[in-house]
């Protein structure tokens, strides 16, 4: 797996998204009640970017275009229009530092 340096901590605050442009496709990160997640940024729907979408504290992330619901712990779509899930990423978080596993 290959180690991405997503940003410190404190540059991430509750309720936040960050997008990490990395390869081959952007990613990005949540803080959700101080957890952080990861999925690809890329909605599954379309040509919108996850991390610009509306945060849920219930550990949802809404679609900035056409508002389906993804969970993002497990990309799961859950409600239309998206129909198939967004991959998710396992995120490490040491010396205060957030990295995200790529497989
Ligand atoms: Fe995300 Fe359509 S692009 S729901």
């Amino acid at each position: 797996m290959e180690k991405i340096f997503v940003c410190s901590k404190n540059d991430l605050p509750e309720g936040e998204a960050i997008k990490v442009d990395c390869q081959p496709e952007a990613i990005a990160v949540f803080n959700i009640g101080g957890s952080f997640h990861a999925m690809n940024d890329k909605c599954s729907h379309g040509n919108a970017s996850m991390s610009e979408g509306y945060i849920e504290e219930d550990g949802t992330v809404e679609c900035p275009l056409h508002s389906a619901l993804f969970c993002v712990k497990t990309g799961k779509p859950l409600c239309l229009p998206a129909t198939d899930p967004i991959a998710t990423h396992p995120v490490v978080v040491e010396n205060d530092s957030i990295y995200v596993l790529l497989k």
